[in-house]
């Protein structure tokens, strides 16, 4: 893992909890409430995770739904916890700001903290400004930030001329991990980028096939790894695809393979009979 070199050691015994041996990663994100609200298939989030740490590398959360939902003590991941907030669905998304305390984030034991930034919209200054904040108070904690790309209700803007451009910022400012979204061209957002970029999800899409797809894309252009929630538990076999996607990501499965893996693992879990 070349992007932990140079760090000092607690910084890299962080870095180095995110990422496998490989230098990948699959991140499992369950922070969609403190946006969205109540989110299908998250209103019990320990039961929602447990089946999915097994295949996974680090959970993206909020200090609340840790502190009710999760047990401290059995809880296999390292946490990424989600610092940004303060804006909903129905209002203006991009008005974030920092809604976690540098103590609470250590209280916590925080691996690694999340922020959004809304580049090109009217709060750009002010979430990465955000984003540099956190950078300026968790550096000298040894404490990376990820940095979100966001685009609020704005899905069109996730071309490679926009989020080379986001991830850069981001890079500049001081981020440690830059999470952005899959898009065509990946390479070009990699290429400018000098530290790990992660693919994230976005809403859940008709077929598990075309996550496969775009995955394994991201991952042959550069991608350090993956951050998907949605299109991991809601679906109908959350386990199936989880462990189909660690294939793609750790063990350079192709999407067919991946889709093979998940049929069958799919049909050795049949759904409940209610
Ligand atoms: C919200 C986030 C989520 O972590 C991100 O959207 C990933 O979840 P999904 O795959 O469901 O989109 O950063 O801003």
């Amino acid at each position: 893992m070349d992007f932990i070199k140079n760090m000092d050691w607690g910084k890299a015994n962080r870095m180095s909890k995110l990422f496998r041996a490989d230098g990948k990663c699959f991140y499992l994100p369950i922070d969609h409430g403190y946006f969205l609200g109540p989110t299908r298939n998250l209103e019990d989030p320990a039961k929602t995770i447990a089946p999915l740490t097994q295949y996974t590398d680090a959970l993206f959360v909020t200090r609340g739904v840790l502190r009710s939902a999760i047990d401290p003590v059995t809880m296999p991941l390292p946490v990424i916890l989600r610092v940004s907030g303060g804006a909903s669905v129905i209002g203006d998304l991009t008005d974030e700001q920092i809604t976690t305390a540098t103590d609470d984030i250590v209280r916590i034991n925080a691996t690694a903290v999340g922020v959004s930034i809304f580049i090109g919209s009217e709060h750009e200054t002010q979430t990465v400004g955000n984003l540099a904040k956190l950078v300026n108070e968790l550096e000298p904690l040894g404490i990376p930030v990820m940095a979100v790309t966001a685009v609020g209700k704005e899905l069109e803007k996730r071309d490679a001329r926009f989020l080379a451009l986001a991830g850069r910022i981001f890079a500049e400012m001081g981020a440690s991990v830059v999470k952005t979204y899959w898009c065509e061209n990946f390479e070009k957002v990699v290429e400018g980028c000098p530290v790990p970029v992660v693919i994230a999800g976005g809403p859940k899409t008709e077929t598990i096939r075309e996550v496969f797809d775009f995955v394994h894309d991201g991952m042959e252009r550069g991608a350090a790894g993956l951050n998907l929630g949605r299109n991991v538990w809601q679906n109908e076999h959350p386990p199936a695809v989880a462990r189909a996607l660690e294939a793609i990501i750790h063990e350079g499965a192709t999407p067919a393979e991946a889709d093979e893996m998940y049929n069958t693992i799919k049909n050795e879990q049949p759904l409940p009979v209610a």
